[in-house]
């Protein structure tokens, strides 16, 4: 599996503070044998997410799109709302997969608007901004990804009793 990582964060593209969470995801997926092909770090800026997630998705770059930050509810979280518009396909469960998950860790989980869908053959889901955040949520919805990248891209065997 390929992945992508998107870290949204005003002061991150700025350069007044280090993206740590981008580097994070990166060597937890590692761990687990995929590879990170790409790795940005961008403002909070709609058009922007919406410009980077279309082509990283439309060239096929990576199976997995990954953001972080951005899905809370300052005013310059738009990351979930710039999502909405690059997926052709919502999948509302991850998103409720990873907050059911995450309230057992802290009721402030249900300040994440994170959502995730498909876009082309690749899987977009958004992150929380802090490293912590961000790892328990991706950790939160490991099980399904592997399973949902070999569905997106055609696998057609049935799903019957393989995960019960
Ligand atoms: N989810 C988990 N698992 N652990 C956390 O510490 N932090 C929350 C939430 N989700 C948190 C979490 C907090 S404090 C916020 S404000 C929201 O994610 C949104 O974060 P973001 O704006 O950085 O995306």
């Amino acid at each position: 599996m390929r992945a992508a990582i998107l870290t949204l964060s005003d002061k991150g593209a700025r350069g007044e503070r280090i993206d740590e969470s981008g580097p994070r995801l990166a060597a937890w997926l590692a761990d687990k044998g995929v590879q990170t092909v790409q790795a940005l770090v961008i403002p909070d800026d709609m058009d922007t997410i919406v410009e980077t997630l279309v082509e990283w998705a439309d060239a096929d770059l990576a199976d997995l799109i990954l953001t972080t930050g951005g899905t809370g509810v300052s005013p310059r979280d738009v990351t979930p709302e710039a999502t909405q518009r690059v997926v052709e396909r919502a999948i509302p469960g991850i998103g409720e997969l990873m907050r059911l998950k995450s309230l057992e860790k802290t009721p402030m989980a249900s300040l994440s608007r994170a959502m995730a869908g498909i876009r082309g053959q690749s899987l977009i889901i958004n992150l929380p901004g802090s490293p912590k955040a961000a790892l328990e949520n991706l950790e939160a919805v490991w099980p399904v990804i592997g399973h949902a990248v070999e569905k997106i891209r055609g696998d057609e065997s049935d799903c019957g009793g393989r995960f019960n």
